[in-house]
């Protein structure tokens, strides 16, 4: 998976922030082959919830701003993530390899799904609203 290019549209915030996750799942998948991720299970889920929260609010606050026309899909995939996390968290309270696994596949599929997708396209929107506003 290369996010290096793909990932942002030059929304600031919004590219700051995917880039704070993908870096977070880079930093976790390296840890995982290194068998030094004891330490930084804890950190990552913890960081997830908090993450999730405050990043969902940020961009439906902008769906709602510009009347972003694919607002119910987009927050749709928002709030099956929050409900998979919470599932997740629920099942894997305490740190195992197989609990870091589980999470680095849920991570990778989010981020190739969601944030290479559909945030593509409202971070697009973003743009030409702002653009067009000034
Ligand atoms: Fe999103
Ligand atoms: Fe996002």
């Amino acid at each position: 998976m290369n996010t290096d290019i793909t990932y942002e549209t030059g929304v600031i915030w919004q590219d700051f922030q995917h880039k704070q996750l993908i870096d977070l799942f880079e930093k976790i998948k390296k840890a995982r082959s290194d068998e030094k991720e004891k330490d930084l299970y804890p950190y990552t889920t913890a960081f997830l919830a908090m993450y999730v929260n405050h990043h969902f609010s940020l961009e439906e606050e902008y769906m709602a701003k510009y009347d972003y026309p694919d607002t119910q899909v987009h927050t749709r995939e928002h709030t099956a993530f929050l409900k998979e996390l919470k599932a997740f968290r629920k099942e894997h309270r305490e740190y195992a390899p197989e609990a870091v696994d589980d999470l680095l596949v849920r991570m990778e599929k989010w981020i190739s799904s969601h944030i290479l997708e559909n945030d593509q396209k409202l971070g697009k929107f973003i743009l030409s609203k702002e653009s067009t506003d000034k």
